[in-house]
Protein backbone atom coordinates (compact mmCIF):
# COMPACT_ATOMS: atom_id res chain seq x y z
CA UNK A 1 0.00 0.00 0.00
CA UNK A 2 1.04 3.32 -0.90
CA UNK A 3 0.49 6.08 1.77
CA UNK A 4 1.43 9.83 1.01
CA UNK A 5 2.35 11.97 3.97
CA UNK A 6 2.01 15.94 2.61
CA UNK A 7 3.45 18.88 3.97
CA UNK A 8 0.95 21.06 5.88
CA UNK A 9 0.00 24.20 3.94
CA UNK A 10 -2.16 25.90 6.81
CA UNK A 11 -1.21 29.09 8.19
CA UNK A 12 0.79 28.09 11.50
CA UNK A 13 0.40 24.19 11.24
CA UNK A 14 4.09 23.11 12.39
CA UNK A 15 2.64 19.58 12.96
CA UNK A 16 3.34 16.89 10.15
CA UNK A 17 0.81 13.96 9.53
CA UNK A 18 3.61 10.93 10.27
CA UNK A 19 6.95 11.17 12.17
CA UNK A 20 10.18 8.52 11.60
CA UNK A 21 9.15 6.37 14.32
CA UNK A 22 5.73 5.43 12.55
CA UNK A 23 6.81 5.66 8.72
CA UNK A 24 9.81 3.18 10.09
CA UNK A 25 6.52 0.52 11.46
CA UNK A 26 5.01 1.11 8.09
CA UNK A 27 7.95 0.36 5.76
CA UNK A 28 8.95 -2.93 8.03
CA UNK A 29 5.54 -3.84 7.45
CA UNK A 30 6.12 -3.43 3.61
CA UNK A 31 4.03 -0.40 2.94
CA UNK A 32 5.79 2.46 0.79
CA UNK A 33 5.55 6.05 2.47
CA UNK A 34 6.01 8.91 -0.19
CA UNK A 35 6.72 12.16 2.43
CA UNK A 36 6.64 15.26 0.86
CA UNK A 37 10.49 17.07 0.85
CA UNK A 38 10.62 19.27 3.92
CA UNK A 39 6.78 17.96 5.45
CA UNK A 40 8.99 17.42 8.91
CA UNK A 41 10.48 21.25 8.97
CA UNK A 42 8.16 22.57 10.91
CA UNK A 43 8.51 20.23 13.37
CA UNK A 44 12.51 20.32 12.74
CA UNK A 45 12.33 16.85 11.97
CA UNK A 46 14.77 16.63 8.57
CA UNK A 47 14.42 14.37 5.55
CA UNK A 48 17.27 12.20 6.40
CA UNK A 49 15.47 10.62 9.62
CA UNK A 50 12.49 10.32 7.30
CA UNK A 51 14.64 8.75 4.60
CA UNK A 52 16.80 5.93 7.17
CA UNK A 53 13.14 5.28 8.51
CA UNK A 54 12.62 4.44 5.22
CA UNK A 55 10.54 6.92 3.52
CA UNK A 56 10.71 7.76 -0.55
CA UNK A 57 10.58 11.43 -0.61
CA UNK A 58 8.59 13.63 -3.05
CA UNK A 59 7.57 16.56 -4.05
CA UNK A 60 4.35 14.58 -4.66
CA UNK A 61 3.39 12.37 -2.30
CA UNK A 62 -0.60 12.33 -3.77
CA UNK A 63 -0.73 9.68 -5.77
CA UNK A 64 -0.98 7.72 -2.78
CA UNK A 65 -3.48 4.78 -2.27
CA UNK A 66 -4.03 6.35 1.49
CA UNK A 67 -2.90 10.08 2.27
CA UNK A 68 -2.45 11.24 5.72
CA UNK A 69 -3.12 14.97 6.91
CA UNK A 70 -3.07 17.02 10.12
CA UNK A 71 -5.05 19.96 8.81
CA UNK A 72 -8.27 19.76 6.41
CA UNK A 73 -7.12 19.57 2.45
CA UNK A 74 -6.94 23.13 0.92
CA UNK A 75 -9.78 23.62 -2.05
CA UNK A 76 -6.33 22.75 -4.63
CA UNK A 77 -5.52 19.60 -2.21
CA UNK A 78 -8.99 18.37 -2.37
CA UNK A 79 -8.79 18.42 -6.29
CA UNK A 80 -5.89 16.02 -6.18
CA UNK A 81 -8.39 13.23 -4.30
CA UNK A 82 -10.50 10.67 -6.90
CA UNK A 83 -12.99 7.60 -5.62
CA UNK A 84 -9.56 5.32 -4.68
CA UNK A 85 -8.40 7.92 -1.81
CA UNK A 86 -8.63 7.43 1.27
CA UNK A 87 -7.72 10.53 3.20
CA UNK A 88 -7.25 10.93 6.96
CA UNK A 89 -7.42 13.92 9.05
CA UNK A 90 -8.43 16.39 11.40
CA UNK A 91 -11.42 17.34 8.76
CA UNK A 92 -13.81 19.55 10.96
CA UNK A 93 -17.03 17.67 9.92
CA UNK A 94 -19.10 20.03 11.91
CA UNK A 95 -17.51 23.18 11.29
CA UNK A 96 -16.25 22.69 7.51
CA UNK A 97 -19.44 22.14 5.50
CA UNK A 98 -18.36 23.36 2.35
CA UNK A 99 -14.60 22.03 2.68
CA UNK A 100 -16.93 18.12 3.49
CA UNK A 101 -18.95 19.09 0.49
CA UNK A 102 -16.15 18.94 -1.51
CA UNK A 103 -14.20 16.16 -0.31
CA UNK A 104 -17.27 14.37 -0.69
CA UNK A 105 -17.63 15.03 -4.54
CA UNK A 106 -14.38 13.56 -5.35
CA UNK A 107 -15.94 10.74 -4.04
CA UNK A 108 -12.69 9.98 -1.83
CA UNK A 109 -13.53 8.16 1.02
CA UNK A 110 -12.87 10.33 4.11
CA UNK A 111 -12.21 9.83 7.73
CA UNK A 112 -12.19 12.72 10.54
CA UNK A 113 -9.94 11.68 14.02
CA UNK A 114 -13.02 13.88 15.22
CA UNK A 115 -15.31 11.78 14.88
CA UNK A 116 -13.79 8.72 16.17
CA UNK A 117 -15.94 7.22 18.65
CA UNK A 118 -14.44 7.86 22.07
CA UNK A 119 -14.88 4.44 23.57
CA UNK A 120 -12.12 2.12 25.34
CA UNK A 121 -10.93 0.53 21.86
CA UNK A 122 -10.98 3.39 19.89
CA UNK A 123 -8.32 5.15 22.54
CA UNK A 124 -5.09 5.03 20.81
CA UNK A 125 -6.76 6.50 17.89
CA UNK A 126 -8.11 9.63 19.78
CA UNK A 127 -6.10 12.55 18.38
CA UNK A 128 -8.30 14.89 19.90
CA UNK A 129 -7.23 14.07 23.29
CA UNK A 130 -3.58 13.56 22.42
CA UNK A 131 -3.42 16.89 21.28
CA UNK A 132 -6.06 18.40 23.50
CA UNK A 133 -3.43 17.49 26.48
CA UNK A 134 -0.71 19.04 24.73
CA UNK A 135 -2.70 22.41 24.75
CA UNK A 136 -4.01 22.02 28.47
CA UNK A 137 0.13 21.80 29.38
CA UNK A 138 0.79 24.73 27.59
CA UNK A 139 -1.99 26.73 28.78
CA UNK A 140 -0.71 26.70 32.64
CA UNK A 141 2.69 27.45 31.20
CA UNK A 142 1.31 30.16 29.07
CA UNK A 143 -0.44 31.53 32.27
CA UNK A 144 2.59 30.83 34.47
CA UNK A 145 5.00 33.08 31.91
CA UNK A 146 2.22 35.63 31.31
CA UNK A 147 1.61 36.42 34.77
CA UNK A 148 3.75 39.06 37.04
CA UNK A 149 3.56 36.64 40.17
CA UNK A 150 5.04 33.36 41.11
CA UNK A 151 3.18 30.32 40.81
CA UNK A 152 4.40 28.69 44.19
CA UNK A 153 4.12 29.90 47.76
CA UNK A 154 7.85 31.18 48.66
CA UNK A 155 9.52 31.95 51.96
CA UNK A 156 12.56 34.06 51.25
CA UNK A 157 14.53 36.68 53.08
CA UNK A 158 12.55 39.33 51.22
CA UNK A 159 9.38 38.02 52.80
CA UNK A 160 6.42 35.67 52.49
CA UNK A 161 5.02 35.03 48.86
CA UNK A 162 1.29 33.56 48.36
CA UNK A 163 1.01 30.74 45.96
CA UNK A 164 -1.11 31.92 42.55
CA UNK A 165 -4.48 31.22 42.40
CA UNK A 166 -5.65 29.66 38.97
CA UNK A 167 -9.24 28.39 37.96
CA UNK A 168 -9.41 26.19 35.11
CA UNK A 169 -12.86 26.45 33.23
CA UNK A 170 -13.88 23.10 31.03
CA UNK A 171 -12.50 19.76 32.81
CA UNK A 172 -12.28 17.82 29.64
CA UNK A 173 -8.86 16.36 28.76
CA UNK A 174 -7.14 19.95 28.19
CA UNK A 175 -8.63 20.62 31.58
CA UNK A 176 -7.64 18.07 33.66
CA UNK A 177 -3.90 18.55 32.09
CA UNK A 178 -3.75 22.42 33.04
CA UNK A 179 -5.23 21.46 36.20
CA UNK A 180 -2.65 18.94 36.51
CA UNK A 181 0.56 21.22 35.12
CA UNK A 182 -0.46 24.46 37.31
CA UNK A 183 -0.59 22.21 40.32
CA UNK A 184 2.77 20.78 39.96
CA UNK A 185 4.01 24.14 39.46
CA UNK A 186 2.76 24.87 42.93
CA UNK A 187 -0.56 27.21 42.36
CA UNK A 188 -3.61 26.90 44.21
CA UNK A 189 -6.14 25.40 41.60
CA UNK A 190 -9.55 25.11 41.42
CA UNK A 191 -11.69 23.53 38.09
CA UNK A 192 -15.08 24.05 36.96
CA UNK A 193 -17.33 21.95 34.16
CA UNK A 194 -20.53 21.46 33.74
CA UNK A 195 -20.78 17.94 34.05
CA UNK A 196 -20.38 16.84 37.61
CA UNK A 197 -19.22 13.51 36.79
CA UNK A 198 -15.85 15.22 36.67
CA UNK A 199 -15.80 16.25 39.95
CA UNK A 200 -13.83 13.55 41.22
CA UNK A 201 -10.97 13.48 38.39
CA UNK A 202 -10.57 17.24 39.41
CA UNK A 203 -10.25 16.56 43.34
CA UNK A 204 -8.34 13.85 42.58
CA UNK A 205 -5.40 16.12 41.00
CA UNK A 206 -5.40 18.06 44.11
CA UNK A 207 -7.71 20.46 42.74
CA UNK A 208 -10.82 22.23 44.52
CA UNK A 209 -14.42 21.34 42.29
CA UNK A 210 -16.70 24.40 42.12
CA UNK A 211 -20.36 24.07 42.22
CA UNK A 212 -22.49 25.64 40.81
CA UNK A 213 -26.51 25.26 40.56
CA UNK A 214 -27.47 25.71 36.95
CA UNK A 215 -30.95 24.26 37.57
CA UNK A 216 -29.87 20.60 38.25
CA UNK A 217 -31.06 19.03 35.31
CA UNK A 218 -28.34 16.50 33.50
CA UNK A 219 -26.04 18.31 31.50
CA UNK A 220 -24.34 15.69 29.99
CA UNK A 221 -24.97 14.57 26.30
CA UNK A 222 -24.22 12.44 24.11
CA UNK A 223 -20.77 10.52 23.79
CA UNK A 224 -19.83 12.17 26.62
CA UNK A 225 -19.69 15.58 25.58
CA UNK A 226 -21.37 18.33 27.05
CA UNK A 227 -24.40 19.54 26.36
CA UNK A 228 -25.27 23.35 25.32
CA UNK A 229 -26.68 25.03 27.80
CA UNK A 230 -29.64 27.32 27.69
CA UNK A 231 -29.41 31.41 27.63
CA UNK A 232 -31.08 31.42 31.21
CA UNK A 233 -28.62 28.63 32.41
CA UNK A 234 -25.68 30.59 30.59
CA UNK A 235 -27.04 34.19 32.30
CA UNK A 236 -27.05 32.40 35.46
CA UNK A 237 -23.30 30.81 34.92
CA UNK A 238 -22.04 34.14 34.32
CA UNK A 239 -23.36 35.51 37.37
CA UNK A 240 -22.43 32.95 39.43
CA UNK A 241 -19.08 32.69 38.10
CA UNK A 242 -17.60 36.14 37.70
CA UNK A 243 -17.16 36.05 41.71
CA UNK A 244 -15.02 33.13 41.37
CA UNK A 245 -13.36 34.90 38.90
CA UNK A 246 -12.69 37.96 40.71
CA UNK A 247 -10.61 36.02 43.52
CA UNK A 248 -8.21 34.56 41.04
CA UNK A 249 -4.94 35.34 39.71
CA UNK A 250 -5.13 32.81 36.13
CA UNK A 251 -8.31 31.73 34.43
CA UNK A 252 -7.73 28.87 31.80
CA UNK A 253 -10.89 28.07 29.80
CA UNK A 254 -11.38 25.33 28.12
CA UNK A 255 -14.59 24.93 27.39
CA UNK A 256 -16.25 23.86 24.10
CA UNK A 257 -19.12 21.55 22.69
CA UNK A 258 -19.16 20.02 20.00
CA UNK A 259 -19.83 21.90 16.63
CA UNK A 260 -21.30 25.04 18.26
CA UNK A 261 -19.53 28.55 19.26
CA UNK A 262 -17.62 28.08 22.36
CA UNK A 263 -20.03 29.40 25.72
CA UNK A 264 -19.52 32.63 26.89
CA UNK A 265 -17.74 32.07 30.94
CA UNK A 266 -15.97 35.40 31.16
CA UNK A 267 -17.85 38.39 30.80
CA UNK A 268 -16.31 41.74 30.47
CA UNK A 269 -17.73 42.34 34.35
CA UNK A 270 -15.84 39.18 35.53
CA UNK A 271 -12.69 40.53 34.13
CA UNK A 272 -13.48 44.21 35.63
CA UNK A 273 -13.84 42.24 39.02
CA UNK A 274 -10.44 40.64 38.32
CA UNK A 275 -7.63 42.18 39.90
CA UNK A 276 -4.84 44.29 37.75
CA UNK A 277 -1.93 42.05 36.23
CA UNK A 278 -4.32 38.64 36.00
CA UNK A 279 -3.99 36.74 33.49
CA UNK A 280 -7.06 34.70 31.24
CA UNK A 281 -5.59 31.91 28.67
CA UNK A 282 -8.74 30.92 26.54
CA UNK A 283 -7.86 27.83 24.18
CA UNK A 284 -11.75 27.89 22.73
CA UNK A 285 -10.40 30.62 20.61
CA UNK A 286 -11.07 28.27 17.63
CA UNK A 287 -14.74 28.48 18.01
CA UNK A 288 -14.97 31.87 19.17
CA UNK A 289 -13.66 32.03 22.81
CA UNK A 290 -14.65 31.77 26.12
CA UNK A 291 -14.37 34.98 27.16
CA UNK A 292 -15.79 38.02 25.89
CA UNK A 293 -13.09 39.83 25.19
CA UNK A 294 -11.14 37.52 23.49
CA UNK A 295 -9.65 38.15 20.31
CA UNK A 296 -8.78 34.58 18.93
CA UNK A 297 -4.92 34.58 18.08
CA UNK A 298 -4.53 37.99 19.84
CA UNK A 299 -3.16 39.05 22.85
CA UNK A 300 -4.79 41.84 24.51
CA UNK A 301 -5.06 43.84 27.61
CA UNK A 302 -8.05 44.92 28.96
CA UNK A 303 -9.00 46.28 32.23
CA UNK A 304 -5.48 45.68 33.35
CA UNK A 305 -6.11 42.03 32.51
CA UNK A 306 -3.41 39.98 30.24
CA UNK A 307 -6.46 38.27 27.89
CA UNK A 308 -4.22 35.36 25.35
CA UNK A 309 -6.54 33.60 22.86
CA UNK A 310 -3.42 31.73 21.24
CA UNK A 311 -5.13 29.35 18.21
CA UNK A 312 -3.44 25.99 16.94
CA UNK A 313 -1.64 25.47 20.31
CA UNK A 314 -0.32 22.23 19.70
CA UNK A 315 1.49 23.24 16.74
CA UNK A 316 3.63 25.57 19.70
CA UNK A 317 4.97 21.78 20.23
CA UNK A 318 5.08 20.04 17.22
CA UNK A 319 7.51 17.39 18.07
CA UNK A 320 5.63 15.74 20.56
CA UNK A 321 2.25 16.85 18.91
CA UNK A 322 3.36 15.19 15.51
CA UNK A 323 4.41 11.89 17.52
CA UNK A 324 1.35 11.39 19.56
CA UNK A 325 -1.15 12.19 16.25
CA UNK A 326 1.08 9.87 14.12
CA UNK A 327 0.51 6.76 16.72
CA UNK A 328 -3.21 7.55 16.65
CA UNK A 329 -2.96 7.42 12.45
CA UNK A 330 -1.07 4.42 12.83
CA UNK A 331 -3.73 2.92 15.30
CA UNK A 332 -6.66 3.91 13.22
CA UNK A 333 -4.34 2.17 9.89
CA UNK A 334 -4.39 -0.92 11.95
CA UNK A 335 -7.98 -1.31 11.64
CA UNK A 336 -7.90 -0.44 8.12
CA UNK A 337 -5.23 -2.86 6.81
CA UNK A 338 -5.71 -6.59 6.74
CA UNK A 339 -3.41 -9.15 7.35
CA UNK A 340 -1.97 -9.50 3.68
CA UNK A 341 -1.40 -5.56 3.57
CA UNK A 342 -4.40 -4.28 1.62
CA UNK A 343 -6.83 -1.94 2.45
CA UNK A 344 -9.44 -3.27 3.82
CA UNK A 345 -12.26 -1.12 5.24
CA UNK A 346 -14.96 -2.72 7.58
CA UNK A 347 -18.20 -1.08 7.81
CA UNK A 348 -19.31 -3.25 10.13
CA UNK A 349 -16.62 -1.59 12.53
CA UNK A 350 -17.93 1.11 14.71
CA UNK A 351 -14.60 3.09 14.47
CA UNK A 352 -14.39 2.83 10.98
CA UNK A 353 -18.22 3.83 10.41
CA UNK A 354 -18.49 6.10 12.85
CA UNK A 355 -15.05 8.08 11.79
CA UNK A 356 -16.11 7.83 8.39
CA UNK A 357 -17.50 11.06 6.73
CA UNK A 358 -17.36 10.85 2.76
CA UNK A 359 -17.88 7.23 0.57
CA UNK A 360 -18.84 6.82 -2.80
CA UNK A 361 -19.79 10.44 -3.64
CA UNK A 362 -21.79 11.26 -0.36
CA UNK A 363 -21.79 12.39 2.89
CA UNK A 364 -21.97 9.48 5.15
CA UNK A 365 -21.57 11.07 8.62
CA UNK A 366 -25.07 12.15 9.83
CA UNK A 367 -24.35 15.18 11.84
CA UNK A 368 -21.28 16.38 9.33
CA UNK A 369 -24.47 15.97 6.51
CA UNK A 370 -26.40 18.52 8.57
CA UNK A 371 -23.50 21.02 9.08
CA UNK A 372 -22.91 20.84 5.46
CA UNK A 373 -27.02 21.14 4.66
CA UNK A 374 -26.77 24.09 7.06
CA UNK A 375 -23.49 25.84 5.34
CA UNK A 376 -25.42 25.87 2.19
CA UNK A 377 -28.09 27.26 3.58
CA UNK A 378 -26.43 30.15 5.50
CA UNK A 379 -24.60 30.82 2.17
CA UNK A 380 -27.74 31.09 0.14
CA UNK A 381 -29.28 33.34 2.82
CA UNK A 382 -26.43 35.52 2.18
CA UNK A 383 -27.25 36.35 -1.38
P1 LIG B 1 -14.40 19.15 24.91
O1 LIG B 1 -13.07 19.58 24.38
O2 LIG B 1 -15.52 18.94 23.99
O3 LIG B 1 -14.87 20.24 26.02
C1 LIG B 1 -14.02 20.60 27.09
C2 LIG B 1 -14.79 20.63 28.38
O4 LIG B 1 -15.65 21.77 28.40
C3 LIG B 1 -15.71 19.41 28.58
O5 LIG B 1 -15.32 18.76 29.78
C4 LIG B 1 -17.10 20.04 28.68
O6 LIG B 1 -17.94 19.37 29.59
C5 LIG B 1 -16.78 21.43 29.15
N1 LIG B 1 -17.86 22.44 28.97
C6 LIG B 1 -18.69 22.61 27.92
N2 LIG B 1 -19.55 23.63 28.15
C7 LIG B 1 -19.22 24.14 29.37
C8 LIG B 1 -19.71 25.22 30.17
N3 LIG B 1 -20.73 25.98 29.75
N4 LIG B 1 -19.14 25.44 31.37
C9 LIG B 1 -18.11 24.67 31.82
N5 LIG B 1 -17.60 23.65 31.12
C10 LIG B 1 -18.14 23.37 29.90
O7 LIG B 1 -14.23 17.86 25.83
P2 LIG B 1 -13.15 16.71 25.77
O8 LIG B 1 -11.96 17.09 26.53
O9 LIG B 1 -12.96 16.36 24.35
O10 LIG B 1 -13.88 15.54 26.54
C11 LIG B 1 -15.24 15.18 26.22
C12 LIG B 1 -15.65 13.90 26.88
O11 LIG B 1 -15.01 12.79 26.31
C13 LIG B 1 -15.34 13.82 28.35
O12 LIG B 1 -16.43 13.16 28.96
C14 LIG B 1 -14.14 12.97 28.44
O13 LIG B 1 -14.01 12.35 29.70
C15 LIG B 1 -14.48 11.98 27.34
N6 LIG B 1 -13.33 11.29 26.82
C16 LIG B 1 -13.41 9.92 26.67
C17 LIG B 1 -12.36 9.22 26.15
C18 LIG B 1 -12.47 7.75 25.96
O14 LIG B 1 -13.25 7.10 26.61
N7 LIG B 1 -11.74 7.19 25.04
C19 LIG B 1 -11.11 9.88 25.79
C20 LIG B 1 -11.12 11.31 25.98
C21 LIG B 1 -12.22 11.97 26.48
Amino acid sequence: MRIGVPAETAEGERRVALVPEVVGKLSDQGHEVAVERSAGAGALIPDEQYEQAGASMTDDPWDAQVMVKVAPPTGEETGRLDRDTVLIGFLQPLTNGEGIRAIAKTGATSFALEAVPRISRAQSMDALSSQANISGYRSALIGAQELGRFYPMLMTAAGTIRPATVLVLGAGVAGLQAIATARRLGAVVQGFDVRSAVKEQVESLGAHFLEFDLGGEELEGAGGYAKELTAEQQARQQELMAEAIGKVDVVITTALVPGRRAPILVTEAAVEKMKPGSVIVDLAGEAGGNCELSEPGQTVIRHDVKILAPLNVPSTMAEHASQLYARNIQALLGLMISEEGELQLDFEDDVIAGACITRDGKIVHEAAREAAAAAIAARSARR
